[in-house]
């Protein structure tokens, strides 16, 4: 049977990937900012997922005003980096795992949760960033992924309890799915930042702490944070992290911390960055 072996968190920062393409990762800026990476791509190389259930949010490239799905579940044999201005990024096409994700679809769907499916759509950096981060310069992405968009861009966004419900849907899909699959889930972005009005540039390195440290253990404390907790505490952009909720959710009732990273700044945002697995 397929199993949820780790959920990794990480930041999913435009610049990181700006610095990664064009050569940069080992300039005295970045070079902190990379450096609490190099622990898990080597784990990861160990690790040889076959699947990554990848949670991120679109920035208006496959969605706009025009859809704003909550929920939705890429189902596509791949996808094409998005081009967010500068023109796609040089970064391989991400091959998906469409019978996975199917079963994935329809496990969700049946367990009442509402997705939208996604046949076509480019990606943009909300998912190449983290494969960036993890995986360097490769030709080929050396795994499948499967994307899962939420929507945190649009008010409302879903509740972190229902983030992390969602999660815990996840871990069922997958262990009913009959193929024997190493799959982990990420969940991107975050963490404090804001990058518009009076308060853009905030980072709050205490708070940003507490919900990494509050990620292992059998707590689930953080499914409860209110919208206006994130907004007050981590900028208007800091509830991203309800991302890594789904993520943690899909560990099962208590987690394990292997890695963690944080470093203050990238851009105008902290990169909050931690690998756990699940310890039940
Ligand atoms: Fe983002």
């Amino acid at each position: 049977m397929a199993r949820i072996t780790a959920g990794i968190a990480c930041s999913h920062i435009p610049a990181l990937g700006v610095a990664c393409d064009f050569d940069k990762v080992a300039e005295p800026y970045w070079a902190p900012a990379f450096a609490g990476f190099e622990w898990t791509r080597a784990w990861e190389a160990e690790q040889k997922p076959d699947v990554v259930i990848l949670v991120y949010n679109d920035h208006a490239s496959a969605f706009d005003m025009k859809i704003i799905p909550t929920f939705a579940i890429g189902c596509g044999e791949r996808y094409s980096p998005a081009d967010e201005g500068w023109g796609p990024r040089a970064v391989p096409d991400v091959e998906g795992h469409p019978d996975l994700a199917w079963h994935i679809a329809q496990s969700l769907i049946l367990d009442e949760f509402d997705m939208t499916v996604i046949n076509e759509m480019d990606v943009d950096h909300g998912l190449t960033v983290p494969l960036s981060m993890l995986f360097g310069k490769p030709a080929a992405w050396p795994v499948r992924v499967i994307p899962l968009a939420v929507n945190v861009v649009t008010y409302p966004p879903p509740t972190g309890n229902r983030c992390w419900a969602l999660g815990e849907a996840i871990r069922r899909a997958v262990e009913s799915f009959p193929e024997d699959l190493n799959v982990q889930v990420w969940g991107t972005g975050g963490m404090s930042h804001q990058i518009q009005g009076p308060r853009a540039g905030l980072i709050n390195r205490e708070w940003d702490t507490m919900f990494l440290d509050k990620l292992s253990g059998s707590s689930d404390e953080l499914r409860r944070i209110p919208h206006i907790e994130y907004l007050r505490e981590t900028g208007s952009e800091g509830i991203e992290m309800v991302m890594w909720l789904v993520m943690r959710g899909a560990l099962g009732k208590s987690a394990r911390e292997l890695h963690r990273h944080y470093h203050v700044p990238a851009s105008n945002t902290a990169v909050g960055h931690i690998v756990l697995e699940p310890a039940d």
